[in-house]
Order: structure tokens, then sequence, then C-alpha cells
């Protein structure tokens, strides 16, 4: 719906805060439904995709209020009922309510969320995992069927270290009988986030963080007030914002660790760095400079920063080698970028950017989330006026985006 338009040019000053991170609230909001009581969760974003979650909710029977960024979360009439193709339709990560209907109910449907924008996206490894469990899975026509008289705790070694997966097993196995150990888990902040939220519930989860998480199960759950995360994407977003129009950003409410990869490589383009216990500041003195990156799981650097790293990598001085490893579908930014005057050739799953003078505004159309945060990001700093159309791509991540720009110098604005 309508379009942003930026006249770019201008450096970024000032300071950001950051919101509460949406993938840590969405596995999160998941997991209130193993709990039959009010759960309150706080500093959740006001993004698209948490109002899908939020919708999937109460289409499970759960009563959710919201004021401002805190969500009260009534699991006490939650039923397990099947969850259509519609409703999965909307977000690949409403598969997060498996789990938990799972682990709190011996039952679960929901439509298979197919492949995305980025890429095909299997579920295997969630279903393994609750086989394992002691789920009979049924995944034939469009759907997935999962049935248990009781799961028991188990040793699962995961294939890849799937974020997902992971945080589906941890909400299956809490209240399984016995113990589970997770291995090749994956290591993500946001699962550190979900197994406090889970303890704060009475779970005993340890490991999150780590490539083995264990699990003891646990007879029941209560509930639990918890706070979000800092979203560490959005920061490095920021981050980049500042590099890319040669500004000096104070980013607050981040935890630096998380930020480290990007921190790192935007150190080798040359960005000045520094960090206090809760932000990064990013500023700019001397010209941007070429580096490789490749994705990888945490702590690599992250895919979902890949789109917005190549916009800069187009304004640095010689050839970066960007190699995307997680998805086979992740370079829709580049044509778009090409259309600025970026020179970006794809190899297979690399991208080898050139470094150009300038960009140029134009006409530009996103299709997914993170790459419609790149090309704000290069309008940011392009000659004339880019016009992003479909804006509400960038609407599932990023609260009041271009609100959040404004106020530290630049020209952006939404048409309707
Ligand atoms: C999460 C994030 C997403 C991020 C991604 C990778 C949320 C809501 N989304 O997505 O923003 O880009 O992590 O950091 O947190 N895979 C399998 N089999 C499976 C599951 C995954 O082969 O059963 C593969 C995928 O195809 C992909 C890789 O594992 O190549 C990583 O996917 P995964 O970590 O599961 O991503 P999501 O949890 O969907």
């Amino acid at each position: 719906m309508g379009r942003i338009i930026i006249r770019g040019g201008n450096r970024l000053k000032g300071t950001i805060r950051v919101g509460g991170s949406k993938n840590a609230a969405l596995p999160i909001l998941g997991a209130s439904l193993l709990c039959p009581g009010v759960t309150v969760i706080k500093d959740v974003p006001r993004l698209r995709d948490v109002d899908v979650m939020i919708s999937l909710l109460e289409y499970l029977g759960a009563r959710v209020s919201r004021d401002g960024h805190t969500l009260h979360i009534d699991g006490r009439d939650v039923y397990p009922l099947d969850v259509s193709e519609e409703l999965m339709r909307r977000m690949r990560a409403s598969n997060l309510v498996l789990g938990p209907l799972l682990g709190r109910f011996g039952r679960v449907c929901i439509s298979q969320p197919g492949g995305c924008d980025i890429g095909s996206r299997p579920m295997d490894q969630h279903l393994k995992a609750i086989r394992k469990l002691g789920a009979a899975v049924n995944d034939r026509r469009g759907f997935i069927q999962a049935d248990t008289v009781g799961l028991v705790g188990t040793d699962i070694h995961l294939d890849v270290p799937s974020v997902g997966a992971t945080e589906n097993t941890m909400m299956a196995a809490v209240l399984a009988k016995g113990v589970t150990v997770l291995r090749n888990a994956a290591r993500e902040p946001e699962i550190c986030d979900l197994q406090s939220f889970l303890n704060g519930m009475g779970a005993r989860v340890a490991g999150a963080g780590t490539s083995v998480i264990r699990i003891q199960g646990v007879a029941e759950l209560h509930p639990v007030e918890h706070v979000v995360i800092p979203d560490r994407i959005e920061a490095g977003t920021h981050m980049i914002a500042a590099a890319i129009t040669g500004g000096d950003l104070e980013i607050t409410n981040v935890i630096p660790e998380h930020v480290e990869p990007v921190v790192a490589k935007l150190q080798e383009c040359g960005v000045d760095v520094s960090e206090t216990e809760n932000s990064v500041r990013v500023a700019v003195n001397r010209e941007l400079q070429c580096a490789d990156v490749k994705t990888m799981p945490y702590p690599g650097f992250p895919t979902d920063m890949q789109p917005q790293f190549i916009s800069l990598c187009c304004l640095a001085r010689g050839t970066s080698v960007i190699t995307e490893t997680i998805f086979e579908n992740r370079y829709k930014h580049v044509p778009e970028l090409r259309r600025m005057g970026a020179d970006i050739r794809i190899e297979d799953r690399t991208a080898i950017v050139r470094g150009v003078l300038s960009l140029s505004g134009t006409h530009v159309a996103t299709t997914d989330l993170r790459a419609g945060a790149a090309l704000v990001l290069a309008g940011l700093a392009a000659e004339n006026t880019t016009v992003i159309e479909s804006p509400e791509h960038i609407d599932r991540g990023y609260e009041n985006l271009e609100q959040k720009y404004r106020l530290v110098g630049a020209e952006i604005y939404r048409k309707l």
C-alpha cells in the first residue's frame, strides 16, 4: 500500500532507539499458548508480523489485549483448532504454534507453510524433532498433523541449526516426560530469550546460546511477565544507515554482543564504531572500503543483514564478495539496486559488488522485508529521489522507520 519517497543525500545524525526484537517476540507469543493463565509480554514491537501472530493466537482462543508495546495474553480458553492455509500463508513464522500446541494439548494441525520469496524453507527438522519426542506426524495433502498421548524426552540431533526447529522443539519438550537433549541447536540470541521466557513460566531449560540445549520436562507452567530483547537486525540496519550516509548515529537499546558480527564488518569497511553497555555509536570519518561477507548462523554474519550490507558495499571503494549460505534465493534487491546504478554481478550464491561513486534515485519495488530495508538505505544515500513501491513488506519488520530516520535528518515520507 502506498509508496515510500526518499530525497537522498542527507547525513544522518542523532540518536535512534531500537525496539523489541520481532524474531524473539514471535516464538514467545507462540510459547504463551503453553500456559493456561495471563502472560504479560513487554517491548513487543508494533509490526505486521506480530499482528498476524496475535490474530493466530486469537483464532486459537487466546484473549489478547495490547497497551502500547505491552501484550496481555490470556491462554485459558485456547483450543488446538486446525490452522488454515490462509493464516499460515500470511506469515511463515506461524509455524511456531506447532511446538506449543503439541506440548500442551498433544495435538496440532497446521497447513504446510510452503516456500517464500527468499527460498524453499522446509520443515523437515521441526518434524524430525517432534517425531523423536513421540508424536505421530502426518504431513500429506498440504497439512501437517501431529498427535501424541504424551511426549517423552529424548536425544535429538538437528541436521542444520534451524532457528525455528530449535524453538519448536524447546516449546514441545518443556511439558514432555523426562529429559530432552537437543544437539546442533541454533545459537541465536532469540533462542536465549525464549529460554528465559520459558524458565520464567517454570520450565527447566538450559544451554540456549550453545549448540546443546537440555530440557527437563515439568508437569505444568504458570504465567510470567517478560521483557523482549532489543532487535539486533533493526540495530544493524540503523548502523548501516549511519555508515552509508556518512553520518554519525548513536543507536540505543542495543545489546552490543548481539551486533558484533555487523560491527566487525563495518570496522573492516573503515567505519568508526564505539560501544557502551547498551548502545552503539557509528560514525564515518573516511572513505568506505570494500569487505567480503559470508552469511552464517549466529554468531556469524546474519542473513537478515545481507541485503542491507550489499547496499553499503555498492558505495564502498573496491570489490566486495558477498556469499549467501542460508537461503538460496535472497538477492531480490540486486536488480533494483542495479536500477539505481549499482555494479553487482550474481554467480550462484555469490554477489560480486564493485563500488561506484554514487547511486541515483529511481522507482524500485520490494518483494521482501530485508530487501526493502536495503532499498531504503540505498535511497538515503542516493542522489535525487527514490520511490519504493510495496512498502508493506518493510512494515513486517520495522516500526515507524520513516519517522525514525526523519528525526535524524533524512527526507523520507510515505505517500498513501
Ligand atoms: C529465522 C528467522 C529469519 C532468519 C532465519 C535465519 C524468525 C521468525 N525468522 O527463520 O528472519 O532469516 O531464522 O537466521 O526467527 N531448514 C531446513 N529444514 C528445516 C528448517 C530449516 O533445511 O526444517 C533450513 C532452511 O531452509 C535454511 C536454514 O535451515 O536454509 C535456516 O532456516 P531457519 O533457521 O529454520 O530459519 P527460520 O527459523 O525459518
